[in-house]
């Protein structure tokens, strides 16, 4: 599986809000339900005032689930620094914020030399100009629509216009969402461009996880349709 074939939608989950004593086979749980690859959210207590997980635990959960995309959400502060052991862990693709790094462009660089995907995120306080510099040089743009460190936050609806900005320029642009998305807020993700949906809480507390995905699909599958055909 690879985020960067075009435009399709892509759902996943993020496990923050899971059983974490359990975490390879809540992984597994969502996989099964349909989705399209897990969003692993590292925190480290400085960039947020959170802590979560590190490259040791996605080091023993990679061999337990061969062959899902692991999407790395850095929230910490100097990117550079870990690299190398997610990429040895296993890591698929490492999204850092724009806020946490002192080069963008030399991150980037390095992590296509550790051999990971580029995923390049901003808070919501942060201006979507920033990003424009690195647009040809990464395979994601994640716009925050909550500001990180914490699961079932409340959406920032406000946020989408910098996803509706990005959207307009780059058609085919993987343009990721993450905070506070689940079936209410779909519909403006959707409309306004995002095609690669993180939901956490959403998704976790669903009596039926797997309905909840594919609602959230059918959803991003209308709204890219729509706008192919207005092309
Ligand atoms: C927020 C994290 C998100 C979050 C998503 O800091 O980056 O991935 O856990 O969870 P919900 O969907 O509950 O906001
Ligand atoms: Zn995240």
């Amino acid at each position: 599986m690879a985020l960067s074939n075009g435009c399709a939608c892509k759902i996943g989950p993020s496990i923050l809000n899971a059983d974490l004593s359990n975490l390879a086979s809540e992984c597994q749980r969502f996989m099964d339900c349909g989705s399209d690859y897990m969003h692993l959210d590292v925190m480290d207590g400085h960039f947020v005032p959170n802590l979560t997980l590190g490259h040791p635990v996605v080091k023993c959960l990679r061999p337990k689930l061969p062959g899902v995309f692991f999407e790395m959400h850095m929230m910490v502060a100097d990117p550079e620094k870990w690299v190398e052991p997610m990429a040895d862990a296993g890591g698929d693709m490492y999204s850092f914020h724009l806020e946490a790094a002192e080069d963008p462009g030399r991150c980037i660089r390095k992590i296509k030399e550790a051999g990971m995907k580029v995923g390049l995120a901003v808070n919501p306080p942060t201006s979507v100009q920033g990003v424009l510099p690195f647009m040809d040089m990464v395979d994601l743009v994640l716009i925050m629509t909550v500001n990180p460190g914490f699961g079932g936050q409340k959406f920032m609806g406000e946020c989408l216009s910098k996803v509706q900005f990005l959207r307009d320029k780059y058609r085919s642009m993987d343009i990721e969402v993450d905070g506070g998305v689940g079936p209410s807020t779909i519909q403006q993700c959707a409309e306004a461009g995002a095609n690669v949906i993180v939901s956490g809480s959403a998704v976790i507390n669903s009596d039926n996880p797997r309905e909840t995905i594919s609602y959230m699909r059918h959803i991003v599958d209308e709204a890219l349709q729509k706008a192919s055909l207005e092309r």
